[in-house]
């Protein structure tokens, strides 16, 4: 019999440290890795250089398998130009959020995010890699931290790039996208059903990382 590529799925709130972690993870065991919320990042940031409205769902959705993206060495193309910056602003990350809560927008990306799935494994880190994208995936972690360790975490990244920030916005804005992802009716963040709990508010990355690999292999020993 052969056996399903096997799939950690890594779901949490925004800057939970999750992208971190699971990249780390993914090359320590040499799997791939999906950044499932750079495909709404992406769609949100197509929309807006098409003059597509982030709160229309039909175009949003036809427009989505449209895109040619690819990602490479760390880099994401869209349509042969290098977006890998331009998909983090402030701005792109609200539209992400905005875009991310229509349902057929979800499903037209559904098997794009599957297509990742490949030997020898794959990490994947969004909202709904556990409960809807890889529902049999052998690993889930709901990874997340206080909303005021999340914030400082984003500030830090923030300053040390060089971009002026202000700590209270980044908290607000930080609440309201995480009440948007919680709040909406398909694929809500949540820690779904066999998800285990990793709170990293007193870990280090090398600390969450090393717990998420003992998960892992503690459900590959029970096989
Ligand atoms: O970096 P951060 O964690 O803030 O965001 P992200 O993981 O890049 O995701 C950007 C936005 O996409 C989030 O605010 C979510 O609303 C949405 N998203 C989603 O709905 N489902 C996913 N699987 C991943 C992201």
């Amino acid at each position: 019999m052969n056996l399903p590529v096997p799939v950690i799925a890594i779901d949490g709130p925004s800057a939970s440290g999750k992208g971190t972690v699971a990249q780390i993870v993914a090359e320590r065991l040499g799997f791939h890795y999906l950044d499932s919320g750079a495909l709404y990042r992406i769609v949100a940031l197509a929309a807006k250089d098409r003059g597509i409205s982030w709160q229309d769902e039909a175009a949003l959705a036809s427009m989505a398998p449209q895109l040619h993206i690819v990602f490479e060495h760390g880099e994401i193309l869209l349509d042969g130009r290098m977006i890998t910056e331009a998909i983090r602003t402030e701005d792109i990350s609200r539209g992400a959020s905005e875009v991310a809560v229509h349902p057929a927008l979800r499903q037209a990306l559904v098997d794009l995010q599957r297509s990742f799935r490949k030997t020898p494994g794959l990490v994947a880190d969004g909202r709904d890699m556990g409960s809807v994208i890889f529902v049999d995936a052998g690993t889930k972690v709901f990874l997340t931290a206080s909303a005021e360790v999340r914030a400082e975490r984003r500030y830090k990244q923030l300053m040390e790039k060089g971009n002026h920030a202000n700590l209270a916005s980044i908290l607000q804005d930080l609440k309201l996208r995480d009440e948007r992802d919680r709040q909406r009716a398909v694929a809500p963040l949540q820690q779904c059903e066999g998800a285990k709990l990793l709170d990293t508010d007193h870990l280090t990355i090398e600390q969450a990382v090393q717990a998420v690999l003992d998960q892992y292999n503690a459900s590959i020993e029970k096989k």
